[in-house]
């Protein structure tokens, strides 16, 4: 067994956890919506044909702000298409994902779906095949009340209160060869800022987030961000970051550290975007969107070109990646990440949310289960409250292929200084041997241990899929409480919290 210690002391706050941390996307992609949260037929929907077991499951999860319609399916998008009276939508080709989209969901019918999940929108243009005006254009649709053409538009086709959408992005992935409209971030920055301008003289109000890299990775990174900023700057609230993990070749060591790459990619964005503040003279900050990010076995996909030029199918199995114990225990690192970086990170998406890239699953006509990074989502969702507590974690380190030396564990904590709640997240990487940690509390006071989380499995490639659904689950963690000392063993390839109340 090894040993790491740590200390807890609220006193050294990274910054408040928002609750649009822990936000979700939903895009028009695969199995997402039709057959996902959508599916008329099924014995469980309800009267708009949502089905409620997969409701039930996203209001479980505990999901804010749902990023919509998409992702790479934007970037072909034609807004109108999906509103007004549904036997006059059209069915349109979705070049991103070779599908047909029947745009029996639009913008109304997912705003009600949200009503009932209790999270809000967040809502993406076309900045791909699209510009200014066709953004104007949805916004006014959206939050304009009444008195103009569009608005009234909205009315007519029922909804009389506006949608109020309070975040924008400004399209996806702009910097992605993939992506249609893809263009340089000089041309990018140029259309994003004069479409940010446009956005604003309509409604001031709104939260505006403009498209970074599409990974770290991109050949383009850095210089991206610097250039898109530079034009965007005074006009935009916050700057997007998407990352995804997996295995790559059997290399679990670097895999385990993926957060230590999300780490240091949260914190380059965030230099250069403070490196373009101080040439500009600008007191203002520019915050990070993280707004896609996930575990994701993107060398798995299969292709989605058509075999025929009459082959676009409604609603195909696509990245249904079924998740292990191991990516749950990856995934719980990623949100360690992102409260570590409170102070920066004010918004993130989980990509996605039901069937692809998703903590839930759902099979037409049967069931819905949760997949084992639901688990590290939902109890991180729930338990982390008031400030993102930064610790002093000493721990063994281990040597990895793409990270360098990266500590065994690493941590994080959330204290609410009113109720006392405290919560501390933890991931251990070693591969061999359980390890035990000594966590030192005795600057909350006196405290106790409510309820404790361990996502782990003996074997790490356990899954939970239609015929086993809950063959990996969370169970309590060996821990104890004294004298101010936690001592928790972890075992190896290991997830978990803790949660503490203090008198
Ligand atoms: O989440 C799946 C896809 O990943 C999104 O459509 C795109 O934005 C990203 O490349």
């Amino acid at each position: 067994m090894t040993a790491a210690r740590i200390t807890v002391d609220p006193r050294f706050p990274i910054g408040a956890v928002r609750r649009r941390l822990f936000g979700g996307f939903v895009e028009h992609l695969g199995r997402h919506v039709y057959d996902g949260i959508y599916e008329p037929g099924h014995p469980a929907a309800d009267e708009q044909g949502f089905r409620r077991d997969v409701l039930e499951l996203v209001r479980e999860l505990g999901v804010s702000l749902i990023r919509y319609p998409g992702g790479n399916f934007v970037s072909g998008f034609r807004w109108e298409d999906s509103v007004g009276p549904r036997e006059r939508r059209p069915r349109r080709l979705d070049l991103a994902w070779h599908s047909t989209e029947t745009n029996e969901i639009g913008l109304h019918e997912f705003s009600d779906w949200l009503t009932k999940a209790g999270s809000d929108l967040m809502l993406a243009v076309n900045l791909g095949t699209r510009g200014t005006l066709e953004a104007i254009d949805l916004l006014e649709y959206s939050n304009i009340p009444g008195g103009s053409a569009l608005s009234q538009q909205r009315i007519d086709n029922g909804r009389t209160a506006p949608f109020d959408v309070r975040v924008w992005c400004l399209g996806n992935e702009m910097d992605g060869p993939w992506q249609l409209g893809h263009r340089s971030a000089d041309d990018y920055g140029k259309l994003a800022a004069q479409t940010a301008k446009g956005m604003r003289q309509m409604d001031p109000s709104i939260e505006l987030v403009v498209c970074g890299s599409s990974g770290a990775q991109m050949p383009t990174f850095g210089e991206w961000e610097r250039v898109v900023l530079e034009h965007t700057y005074d006009d935009v609230d916050m700057i997007s970051c998407h990352a995804y993990y997996q295995e790559h070749d059997g290399d679990v060591d670097s895999f385990l550290a993926s957060a230590v790459d999300m780490d240091r990619f949260i914190e380059a964005v965030a230099a250069t975007a403070d490196h373009v503040g101080a040439v500009k003279g600008s007191d203002k900050r520019i915050d990070i969107s993280f707004d896609e990010w996930n575990v994701w076995y993107i060398d798995r996909v299969d292709s989605v070109k058509p075999t025929a030029i009459d082959d676009w199918p409604v609603a195909p199995r696509l990245l249904e990646d079924v998740y292990s114990a191991l990516d749950a225990v990856v995934f719980g690192s990623l949100l360690i990440s992102l409260l570590s970086h409170a102070d920066r990170v004010a918004s993130a998406s989980l990509a996605q949310l039901v069937n692809v890239i998703a903590p839930i699953m759902t099979e037409p006509g049967g069931p819905t289960w949760r997949q084992t990074t639901f688990f590290p989502f939902a109890i991180t969702s729930r338990l982390a409250q008031g400030d993102a507590v930064r610790l002093h974690v000493e721990a063994p380190s281990i040597d990895t292929a793409k990270h360098g030396t990266v500590a065994a564990v690493d941590a994080v904590a959330t204290h609410d200084a009113d109720t006392g709640a405290t919560a501390i997240f933890l991931v251990h990487r070693g591969r061999e041997e359980a390890i035990e940690v000594t966590i030192d509390v005795s600057g909350l006071g006196a405290a106790e241990i409510v309820e404790t989380h361990l996502l782990h499995d003996d074997d790490p490639y356990a899954r939970n899929t239609l015929d086993d659904p809950e063959r990996v689950q969370p169970r309590a963690v060996e821990s104890r409480l004294e004298g101010g000392i936690l001592r928790v063993t972890l075992p190896p390839i290991a997830w978990a919290a803790l949660a503490l109340r203090t008198r």
